[in-house]
């Protein structure tokens, strides 16, 4: 756990960075090209999108001058996109893969992933994201928003086991026992709106946690979830903040820190109950 080009190496082998920028509620346009541009520069390799942002065509050209002005290579960069609710189904997702692709102007994916848990729906989708992997089309493939008990319905039938699950988790939702069963499975956390979607910055203990570390409160997140093990990606347009959501690994958090930010659960979630919602 270096640097931002620090990786963490998956169930079939693929490397995937421990931080990335989230793009959620960018609007497609030039902040976001910007955004994703200034990121790799700085030494992002990980973007998350998804086909419901609506911003994958931004995005792929974010990548493209990120590519050409910070003198990266495609294959340095761990691009994740997801299929949509709506597109679940197996014809139906290989075809929302393929738009995906199109509109950022990629040749492949390094993460593709079940957006939502629809009951009746993500079993057929996950046979298209196998065989979309076992194609060689992605590298690899993973569920978002999936619960202890969806992950086991899916792997019931499933050939292979997802590398990743990407669900809500800050200091608000540990998500203690989801983490636990991850872990015994071999599929990575991710964790999606890290600082709360912002709403956490103001938390007194995690201030006074931070100027003892001469940090800023979301670093402190983001460096919590990295030391839990868990993959985290928090959105920022504004390249200082882009910045220094990154510069994370020049301390280290004490055991009695770790544990003062655990103790802040309270099972709050900001994002919709993956086992209660109705999209
Ligand atoms: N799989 C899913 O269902 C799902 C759901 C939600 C999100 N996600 C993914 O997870 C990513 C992150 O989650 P999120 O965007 O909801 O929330 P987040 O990363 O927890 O928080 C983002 C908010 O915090 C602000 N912020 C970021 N860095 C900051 C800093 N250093 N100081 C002060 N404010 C800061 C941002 O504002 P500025 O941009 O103005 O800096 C933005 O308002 C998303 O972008 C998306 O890629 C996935």
């Amino acid at each position: 756990m270096k640097n931002l080009k620090s990786t963490k190496t998956l169930h079939n082998g693929v490397e995937m960075p421990l931080l990335g920028l989230g793009v959620f509620r960018v609007e497609d346009g030039q902040e976001l090209i910007d955004a994703v541009k200034i990121a790799i520069k700085h030494g992002y390799r990980s973007i998350d999108t998804a086909s419901i942002y609506g911003n994958e065509v931004g995005v792929g050209q974010g990548i493209r001058k990120g590519i050409k002005e910070g003198n990266v290579a495609r294959e340095e960069l761990f691009i994740t996109s997801k299929v949509w609710n709506s597109e679940l189904g197996y014809e139906e997702t290989i075809a929302a893969y393929e738009e995906s692709l199109a509109k950022l102007g990629l040749e492949y994916l390094d993460l593709y992933l079940i957006h939502w848990p629809v009951e009746g729906k993500f079993k057929e989708a996950w046979k298209a994201l196998e065989t979309l992997y076992k194609e060689g089309r992605v590298k690899a493939i993973g569920v978002s928003n999936f619960q202890i008990h969806h992950l086991e319905e899916l792997m019931m039938d499933a050939e292979i086991n997802p590398m990743v699950n990407q669900v809500e988790y800050h200091p608000r939702l540990t998500q203690k026992e989801l983490q636990k069963f991850c872990k015994e499975q071999n599929i990575q956390l991710e964790a999606w709106s890290p600082l709360m979607a912002g709403q956490l910055l103001d938390n007194e203990e995690l201030q006074e946690i931070a100027s003892r570390h001469g940090k800023s409160v979301a670093q402190i997140i983001v460096r919590w979830d990295l030391q839990n093990d868990v993959i985290t990606i928090p959105k920022s347009t504004k390249e200082h903040r882009i910045i220094e959501n990154a510069d994370v690994f020049d301390f280290e958090l004490t055991k009695e820190d770790m544990d003062q930010i655990n103790q802040l659960n309270k099972n709050h979630r900001v994002g919709p109950d993956p086992d209660n919602f109705d999209f």
